[in-house]
């Protein structure tokens, strides 16, 4: 017998990814009917409640197809709610009860998820260790933000694994739920055409695009006090840099793959105060129009004028063997013209034009792996345009490519969660951050804003619907090389 326990039941993220995620499993068989799936927050709502909540949540998915209505009712029956403030101790005992019955939880398989504000995590820990549920038969996922710089998080980290062991503790990272960032392992890893250029032999630089068209969102207290490069850079998108930077792994367990990543983050050359003006650019959105629509600023939304970033872009480098001399640069912002998050692996040219320097159309290789809301995988190569050519050979650009959607038309596109819950019910850490990761990610984050206070840096105005501010065009053109936009 398993329970899943959801600390922050009634919030935002249980109900757009978390109860539909454990819908989906159950709909595929991998929830089974008795595992009891305990929901846990301060609103002081009974079990009705919060079926209803979750009935509410579960129906836009019902309605596209998943399951149907007795499927969703015969899972709404495995939830129970208790409610609990964080830290009154009392409301634990009665948590370990909705988990494990009246039975002592000894043989169960319990899964913690906590999804709570930062401030809440020791006392929470604490509350689970006084209750009985931190023993060996306990894992706990963790989701972000783990902390606000490298201090707090350690802070976080030593309070779980003063109750939790490393191999207890999943540190959630929603990036690696994707089934498009996990593809990347098998591009790079299941073929060999990739790995022998995969370096700077080959490569010129690489790009990292997250860019989103939504605004603040309602999480105006939470966003302003993080900023672009703490809520996107520190964890998403250092991932998405590990993953593609990394050694090839003996295998593709957790230790493995984690060993692998850490290094490639461990190996960031620092951004300080020397470099953050000319290898970082941030920005915060004015008022403009996405997809067609007025949008207002960013303090407009916020209701006063911030510091915060809503973009920031970096030319980062990685000092190690293979990636000696190739540029990472990497961009999110919110409001900007398009939502598209994309990988650009940019090759260098051929070493000597059998066809001459000034061939037409003659372009270096690209690959473009493009991880949403397109899921494809492109690579751009040279052809030659059919002709007589009597001026000579015309080459054109043409692109090889795989829709991951059209190849796999059959599969039900999965929320990120789905994996993520179940590799954590599973005990399978692979997608997890291990914490020497989250504390290389921090190191790097800490010394980027160290720099940028060093030297005064306000986040430069853009207009919404826009790329960003000029000067991260700049920071690439620079160096003689463009965003895809
Ligand atoms: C979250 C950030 O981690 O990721 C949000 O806090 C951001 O600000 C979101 O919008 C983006 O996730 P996705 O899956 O929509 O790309």
């Amino acid at each position: 017998m398993t329970a899943v326990l959801l600390f922050g039941a009634t919030g935002d993220l249980s109900r757009r990814m978390l109860l539909p995620s454990l819908y989906g499993l159950s709909v595929d068989g991998l929830l089974g009917a008795e595992v009891r799936i305990v929901g846990t927050a301060r609103s002081q709502i009974d079990d009705a409640g919060f079926r209803a909540l979750a009935a509410e949540a579960l129906a836009p998915h019902i309605a596209n197809g998943l399951g149907d209505e007795g499927r969703a009712a015969a899972f709404l029956k495995q939830l129970s709610y208790v409610p609990l403030d964080a830290t009154d101790m009392s409301g634990y005992r009665r948590l370990h009860q909705a988990a494990c019955g009246v039975d002592n939880c000894g043989a169960e398989q319990i899964s913690i998820f906590l999804s709570t504000a930062p401030s809440l995590f020791k006392p929470t820990i604490e509350g689970l260790a006084a209750a009985g549920l931190a023993g060996p038969n306990v894992r706990i996922g963790l989701e972000k933000p783990l902390g606000t710089d490298l201090a707090s998080s350690a802070e976080i980290n030593d309070a779980v694994a003063a109750a939790f062991s490393e191999a207890q503790i999943f540190r959630i990272d929603h990036y690696l739920g994707k089934e498009t960032v996990q593809n990347l392992l098998a591009m790079r890893f299941a073929n060999i055409l990739f790995e022998p250029l995969w370096r700077a032999d080959a490569i010129s630089h690489v790009q990292i695009t997250v860019a989103e068209t939504v605004g603040l969102e309602g999480r105006v207290d939470f966003y302003d006090g993080a900023g672009a490069l703490r809520d996107m850079v520190q964890n998403h998108m250092l991932q998405l840099l590990a993953l593609v930077a990394m050694e090839p792994p003996a295998r593709s367990d957790a230790e493995s793959v984690r060993d692998e990543k850490v290094k490639v983050l461990q190996s960031l050359r620092p951004i300080d105060g020397r470099t953050a003006p000319s290898h970082s650019v941030i920005g915060q959105y004015v008022a403009g129009a996405v997809g067609g629509q007025p949008v207002k600023g960013y303090a407009d939304e916020l209701g006063r004028a911030s510091g915060t970033e809503t973009f920031v872009a970096l030319k980062a480098h990685i000092d190690n063997w293979r990636w000696k001399g190739v540029p990472f640069y990497l961009r999110t912002g919110k409001r900007l013209v398009t939502r598209k998050s994309e990988i650009l692996i940019d090759f260098k040219p051929v070493p000597h034009s059998i066809f001459g320097e000034h061939v037409q159309g003659m372009q270096a290789n690209k690959l473009l792996i493009s991880l949403q809301p397109n899921e494809n995988i492109s690579l751009k190569l040279m052809a030659k345009v059919p002709g007589l050519d009597q001026g000579g050979i015309r080459l054109r650009e043409v692109s090889l490519d795989i829709d991951q959607r059209n190849a796999f038309a059959e599969a039900r596109r999965r929320i990120a969660y789905e994996q993520l819950l179940l590799s954590l019910i599973e005990g399978r850490q692979t997608l997890f951050v291990r914490r020497d990761e989250v504390e290389a990610q921090w190191a790097f984050i800490d010394g980027i804003r160290r720099g940028w206070a060093e030297n005064a840096m306000e986040p430069r105005p853009y207009t919404a619907g826009g790329w960003g501010p000029s000067a991260a065009i700049a920071l690439i053109e620079r160096d003689n090389a463009s965003w895809n936009d």
